[in-house]
């Protein structure tokens, strides 16, 4: 199953930032730099983008931290990679990009400050979702804090049928519950779990924090 959805996906990154551009002009990229500001990320930090497609997220994060810390995109689809490492090179800008499932991730524990996620977790199916969360939590050092990005359910009708479609194309119906309210959810790995409205209304930023205290032996996926 997830080898149709890498294929999926190495075919869409041939035209998936053509397609950003045309939907949201710059909107997106200042989206992707206003989670990376609400992330609290700072110099001399770690951040690690889950499902960092062709790397937006990622590539600002390196630009903002400039050389000082570390940035690390994950992702599974080597179509989406490629195009990443070109952008980050053309720019300059130092990103470690690594090819994993991020419900299996290839890092020792407790050692990103943030971890972020942007436009992915709702395209997961709910095992791999999990796996990620847990993951996500795992490699965050205590007190780390985990932000993801998603649109809110877009109000004209039409639009709306389309977001519907693709969540349900997505996985099963626990897809629809997780992107009606993502909170219980996220409940289950972080702590202080907090929803907010991205300025625009149109897009949400969910987010949590390890806790101080984390047991994760009990959260480990296999
Ligand atoms: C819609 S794109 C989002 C890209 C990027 N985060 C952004 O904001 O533009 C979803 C990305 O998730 C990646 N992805 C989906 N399932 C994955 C998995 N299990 N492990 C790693 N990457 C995955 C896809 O390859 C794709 O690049």
């Amino acid at each position: 199953m997830k080898r149709w959805r890498r294929l999926y996906y190495d075919i869409f990154s041939s035209f998936y930032d053509r397609i950003i551009a045309l939907h949201s002009r710059d909107r997106s990229l200042s989206l992707r730099k206003y989670l990376l500001d609400k992330s609290g990320i700072a110099e001399g930090q770690r951040l690690l983008d889950l499902c960092t497609g062709t790397g937006a997220v990622a590539i600002a994060a390196g630009r903002m931290l400039n050389g000082r810390g570390m940035v690390v995109g994950a992702d599974f689809s080597t179509g989406m990679l490629k195009r990443a490492k070109n952008k980050a090179l053309q720019n300059s800008i130092k990103v470690d990009f690594v090819l994993c499932d991020t419900a299996h991730l290839p890092f020792v524990s407790g050692q990103f400050h943030v971890v972020t996620c942007s436009h992915a977790m709702y395209e997961l199916d709910p095992a791999t979702r999990s796996g990620t969360l847990s993951e996500a939590r795992r490699v965050l050092v205590p007190g780390g804090r985990f932000l993801m990005m998603e649109h809110m359910e877009p109000r004209t009708p039409f639009i709306r049928f389309l977001y519907r479609l693709r969540l349900a194309s997505m996985g099963s119906a626990e897809n629809k519950d997780f992107a009606r309210d993502e909170r219980p959810f996220l409940a289950h790995f972080f702590q202080d779990v907090k929803l907010e409205l991205v300025p625009g209304g149109k897009s949400k930023i969910v987010s949590g924090r390890k806790p101080h205290d984390a047991n994760d032996s009990r959260l480990t996926h296999s």
